[in-house]
């Protein structure tokens, strides 16, 4: 990890602590302090749930179940891109599994699953509204239209060249 992405961590990490100590003197949310545990450590660890679960007298089982509930949240580290792939009847119907397929077959990880590097994380979602464009893929939230197997090469090429971008 480079010294930019550690200062990043540190800040956001930072500004979590902040958002849960404001959160003493203000009416907040407890999906708020979840999405700020996200964002912050790009997961939320067992130790943000039990600052969380102290702070807001919500037990941790309660709070486990909120955080299942959401495909937001994630309770393990995800990658640096997270690539989604929509199977909602729409894209599904115009062969989102073949491009899961083939991105599971170029990644060498299975849906549901994140690289052992932490670059890729790949899953699966439900429908997210742009039907009209399917199959569907989205990369840490900008969406892919259109996509059928033989793209898949073009979208993880464009990805690895931002990722050497980043390393100069
Ligand atoms: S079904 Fe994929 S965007 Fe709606």
């Amino acid at each position: 990890m480079s010294k930019t992405n550690n200062n990043n961590g540190e800040n956001q990490i930072k500004n979590f602590k902040i958002e849960l100590i404001h959160y003493r003197h203000r009416d907040n949310t407890l999906i708020s302090l979840l999405q700020s545990a996200q964002d912050s450590y790009g997961y939320i660890p067992e130790k943000a749930i039990d600052y969380i679960s102290e702070m807001v007298g919500i037990s941790e089982a309660d709070i486990y179940s909120i955080i299942t509930f959401y495909n937001s949240f994630s309770l393990v580290p995800k990658g640096k891109y997270v690539i989604s792939v929509c199977m909602g009847t729409a894209c599904h119907v115009r062969g989102a599994q073949f491009v899961v397929e083939e991105l599971e077959r170029q990644l060498g990880i299975r849906a549901g699953e994140t690289s052992s590097d932490l670059n890729f994380t790949l899953e699966t979602v439900n429908c997210v509204g742009a039907c009209a464009l399917g199959p569907v893929v989205s990369v840490n939230g900008e969406v892919y239209g259109q996509m059928n197997r033989d793209k898949v090469s073009t979208l993880l090429d464009s990805i690895k060249k931002d990722m050497e971008v980043e390393v100069k």
